[in-house]
Formats: C-alpha cells, structure tokens, sequence
C-alpha cells in the first residue's frame, strides 16, 4: 500500500486582476506561507476511489459525482493516465488557505489533488508531474467556479513561480530584480470570484469604451510594475498600487471594509497598497520598507484584520 503527498500555495494577483480578464497583462506571485496538501492511499481492491475534504466537510465518490470540483480535478488527472477503470484510491485535502479570500484555495486543492494522482501513478516519489498537463487539468476545474476564468490564477499556483500573465499566451517567469515583502491582510470577508466577475462584465457591456479605457490603463501600470520588479526599484511599487486601487475603485470592485485597511496599511507606513483577487471582500495586499513591515502588519492587525501574512517575492527555483 503506496501513499503520496503533493502540495500547492496559495498566490496573490499584485497588479491587474480584472483587466486580465480583458486581456490586458497582470502580475500574481505564489504564497508559500499557506498551502494545499493532498494524500493518496492505495484502498482495498474494489473500494474505488473516494476525495475527502474535511476542511470544509465534503466527501465524494469519484464514480457517483463526476463534476463535482474535487472529483473533476482527480478524474482528469486519472484521464491522463494509462489507467482505465476506476482505481482504489482514497484521496484527502486539506488546506491553510483562506476560501473564497483571493489567496487561489480553489487552484490550490485541485493543484494537489492533480499533481498526486500524476506523481502516485508515475510511482516516482521525488519526480514533479508535467505542469503544463497539471495547468490545463486545474483550468478546466476553474472553468466550474466561474465560467470565464483568465487563467491567472491556476498559472501562479501551478508552476509556483512569480508570472507576468496575458490571456491565451504562454505564461512568462520574470526577473524578480530585489526579493521584497508583501503585507497580505485578510479582510474577513468572503468574496465569491464569480459575481464580482459578472458585474464588471454588466458594466462593460453597458459602456465598453469607458471600462476599456480602464482596463487600459491597469494594463499600463501592470507594465511598469513588472519593470519596476525586474530592475529592483521596490520602492515604486507602492506608487503604482495606489494608482491600480483608484482604477479599481472605478470599476466598483472596492468596499469600505478594504478602503480601511488599505488607508491602515498607508498610515502606517507602507509605500502603497491595492485590494488584491476579485475585491468587494479577500485581501488587501501593501508593500514597505523592510523596516516598515512590522509595524504595518500589526497595525493592520489592530485595525481587526482576519490575518496578516507576510511574504517574500522571490523567484523560486
Ligand atoms: O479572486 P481571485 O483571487 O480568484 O482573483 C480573480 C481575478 C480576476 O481577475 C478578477 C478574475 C480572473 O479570472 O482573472
């Protein structure tokens, strides 16, 4: 009996969530802090296979609930494979990722759950499964939490690597010139990705040229942010959330509960700081001066954040 355990991070969008929908570029880092883990077990021959998540109470049969998130991300990772019937399997989830918070949870668990079929059925502890298959595998389980994903999110997850993202192209690494922190603060609100998603879309199509002009110019400051990253000018980044959060505020994805966190985060000393993921709910994410992080973050905590992450920007190898 063979057991084996894959994981996948949480992530964070740092500039152009929503345009990127749109097919402007955008900017997500991986956060390791917080993870997905996955286990799968050999069961007793005739068992069939079975997908518990205890965190949020859900157990499934593969056979009985094909399109359920859980079992769709194991059965199209089982469909990459040379098996052909229904194997003996029980898999488990867990995770340390906020739900519905703009941190990945959901690219995360099915991250883990693929990556474990593949590497427990390739029978190579230590060897990491074709990402690109592991990428398409997540998208597509996306695809059913909300219908037009920009892909974003299972990008960062999957390859764990800092990406510039555009819609349709191959996702590109990118020089991190400086590691930096990022001040990740949970606003306690729980945000579903989908229907802020559909309203912008209402409000795009009511009046495209205003909402493409904004998505313009998020394109832009995404641009210079990742030169601002690559050639390790940190300290222009916090310029460059301010200007992203007030073009997201124009695109009503903004509430009062971030706008305080976020006017927190600049009172107390960082360079700048925006609403990362959907909005209306998630995370709010500040960068500061190395010696400023602390204070930020306990401020943040005073001001009755659900959490306060800190993470470093790096590239990973
Ligand atoms: O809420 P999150 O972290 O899943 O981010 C959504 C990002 C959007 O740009 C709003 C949607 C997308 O598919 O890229």
């Amino acid at each position: 009996m063979r057991t084996t355990t894959a994981t996948a991070p949480g992530k964070v969008i740092l500039f152009g969530e929503h345009a990127v929908v749109y097919g402007r570029p955008a900017i997500a880092v991986p956060v390791t802090n917080v993870q997905a883990i996955a286990t799968l077990t050999d069961g007793p021959a005739g068992a069939g296979c079975s997908i518990a998540a205890p965190d949020i109470n859900a157990h499934v049969r593969l056979a009985a609930n094909p399109s359920d998130p859980l079992a769709l991300a194991v059965g199209l990772a089982i469909q990459e494979t040379e098996i052909s019937s229904e194997p003996d399997w029980q898999l488990s989830v867990t995770s340390d990722i906020p739900i519905a918070g703009g941190l990945g949870s959901g690219a995360a668990v099915s991250t883990a759950l693929a990556k474990a079929v593949l590497v427990h059925v390739a029978h190579c502890r230590s060897c990491q499964p074709d990402l690109e298959t592991v990428n398409r595998i997540v998208f597509a389980v996306e695809k059913l939490h909300h219908a037009n994903p920009s892909g974003i999110d299972n990008t960062v997850v999957v390859y764990q690597q800092p990406v510039w993202y555009l819609r349709g192209q191959t996702p590109q690494q990118f020089k991190i010139g400086q590691p930096f922190q990022l001040i990740i603060a949970d606003s306690g609100v729980a945000s579903p990705t989908a229907a802020v998603v559909s309203d912008v879309r209402r409000a795009w199509q009511s009046d495209s040229s205003r909402y493409d002009e904004i998505f313009d110019g998020i394109g832009s400051i995404a641009e210079e942010a990742r030169q601002a990253i690559s050639a390790g000018r940190v300290d222009s980044l916090g310029e460059l959330m301010q200007e992203n959060q007030r073009l997201l505020r124009l695109l009503d994805v903004s509430s009062a509960e971030l706008e305080r966190l976020i006017a927190v985060a600049e009172e107390s000393g960082a360079l700048g700081a925006k609403l990362s993921g959907a909005g209306r709910g998630g995370n709010v994410i500040a960068v500061a001066a190395s010696e400023n992080v602390v204070e930020v973050r306990e401020a943040l905590l005073d001001a009755g954040a659900a959490g306060v992450l800190v993470a470093q920007v790096d590239s990973y190898s």
